[in-house]
């Protein structure tokens, strides 16, 4: 039995985060440094960025800043090259950078169609490509795409976002299929609603977060740190068999 399968599964691991600069990926990023990873924290915002890396360094953990825009592929080409030539080989990518833009159906534009499709799903599947391809060559790594219980659930106004999302799965199970033979695991998270800058407006209204405790068994939002248990599960040694799955933190609403 080999029993460095279990405990400090991050030691000495390069793990990208994308979306790194707030709300869910700050939070993933701290937890996955202290869990004895170096953090390649991305995003656009490089001074978040750095505080990020600040707070990070402060907690006695490695962090370093790169600066990435989703929706332009050129700079997620150079941004994966950047953290390559810094930092070495990527063991982990977790594609959590992602946003939600609710608006009725009816009234959704072209513009607000390309702009979530770009971030949510071409920006990530090229992300996946460009660490995948790395990550094949090593014959080892983990993706972690963030993706949402609104992936396998219709959220109203939501439209585009639950497309994106549920597309997100698909793409994680492709992937999954086409790589984990050479050592490369693909698998999403699905989380339900948790606090962050991108969910605030909304859940500070007590008539929308009542809406969603309603369908909620366990009865409370996800945090930060549900999410986490998740990511640093799929990116475990211990879950080599685990590919192509989506692992809902959503407190039982899609079971209802
Ligand atoms: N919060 C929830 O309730 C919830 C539930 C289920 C799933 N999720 C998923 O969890 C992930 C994080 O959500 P969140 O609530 O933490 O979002 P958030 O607080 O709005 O943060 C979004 C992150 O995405 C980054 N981002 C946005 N556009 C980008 C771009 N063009 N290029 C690179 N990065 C970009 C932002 O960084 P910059 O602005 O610095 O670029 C930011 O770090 C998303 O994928 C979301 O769909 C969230």
């Amino acid at each position: 039995m080999d029993t460095q399968k279990f405990g400090a599964h991050l030691q000495g691991k390069l793990v990208v985060v994308t979306g790194a600069s707030k709300g869910i990926g700050r939070g993933l990023a701290r937890i996955i440094a202290s869990e004895g990873a170096t953090v390649a924290l991305a995003a656009r915002d490089v001074e978040a960025l750095q505080e990020v890396k600040e707070t990070i360094v402060g907690e006695g953990g490695k962090a370093y800043t790169f600066a990435l825009d989703l929706r332009r592929v050129d700079s997620i080409r150079s941004c994966f090259a950047r953290i390559e030539a810094e930092l070495g080989c990527i063991d982990v990518l977790v594609n959590n950078a992602g946003m939600g833009n609710p608006i009725p159906a009816e009234d959704i534009t072209e513009e607000d169609w390309d702009w979530m499709m770009d971030l949510n799903l071409k920006g990530t599947f090229f992300c996946c490509q460009e660490a995948g391809r790395r990550m094949l060559k090593q014959g080892k790594g983990r993706i972690v795409n963030i993706s949402s219980q609104a992936s396998v659930v219709a959220i109203p106004h939501e439209a585009v976002y639950c497309a994106s999302k549920g597309g997100l799965n698909m793409l994680t199970k492709t992937l999954a299929v086409e790589w984990s033979g050479r050592g490369v695991t693909v698998n999403a998270v699905g989380p339900t609603f948790v606090y962050t800058p991108g969910t605030a407006k909304r859940l500070d209204d007590p008539v929308f977060l009542g809406s969603v405790l309603a369908k909620i068994p366990r009865g409370r939002v996800a945090t930060i740190e549900d999410v986490a248990s998740a990511v640093l599960y799929l990116a475990s040694d211990g879950a080599d068999m685990v590919t192509g799955t989506l692992l809902l933190v959503d407190g039982g609403w899609t079971a209802l």
